[in-house]
């Protein structure tokens, strides 16, 4: 018998202004595509941006439903979109932010697992890490690459 220790390595900034420049565009770009949330029943609005190895960002915002299930996380929302549309091209990096009542939440909303499994699937797809920011206004995490957020990712099939 082993015992094994996980070790999970993120960075913390502070504001926006501490992001590098392409970091700093994504994570504005989620947070404007708050605006595309359909939230009636959660009342929690969440926007997602992928940033795409030719530069391209694609959004997306959750999407609610009176039949709780049909609806759909900001960030599969962004990746699904982003793929349909320029899947001849990486993800490099998706970052998400949430607001409630009109104000960024403080701390960063972090991915539920369905969506963790899809950033998997097209960070494989694309052969290199995907880095995620998880923006909030108080702070921001960035992670280097999805496994960070989904240890031992099941892609095996
Ligand atoms: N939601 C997202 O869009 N992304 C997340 O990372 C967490 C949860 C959405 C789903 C639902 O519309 C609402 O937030 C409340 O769970």
């Amino acid at each position: 018998m082993a015992n094994k220790v996980l070790k999970i390595e993120y960075e913390e900034f502070a504001s926006l202004d501490e992001l590098e420049a392409q970091d700093k565009a994504l994570a504005e770009a989620a947070i404007e595509a708050i605006k595309g949330s359909y939230a009636p029943y959660s009342k929690f609005n969440v926007g997602a941006a992928v940033r795409m190895s030719d530069g391209t960002i694609f959004t997306g915002a959750n999407q609610e439903n009176a039949a709780y299930p049909s609806g759909l996380c900001a960030e599969r929302t962004a990746m699904f979109y982003a793929h349909a549309h320029n899947g001849g091209e990486r993800m490099c990096s998706i970052a998400v932010a949430a607001s409630q009542n009109g104000v960024l939440c403080a701390s960063p909303a972090t991915p539920c697992g369905d969506c963790r499994q899809v950033m998997a699937e097209f960070q494989t797809e694309g052969g290199k890490p995907m880095s995620v920011l998880l923006v909030g206004g108080a702070k921001i995490w960035k992670y280097p690459n999805v496994e960070s957020l989904l240890p031992f990712i099941f892609d095996s099939l």
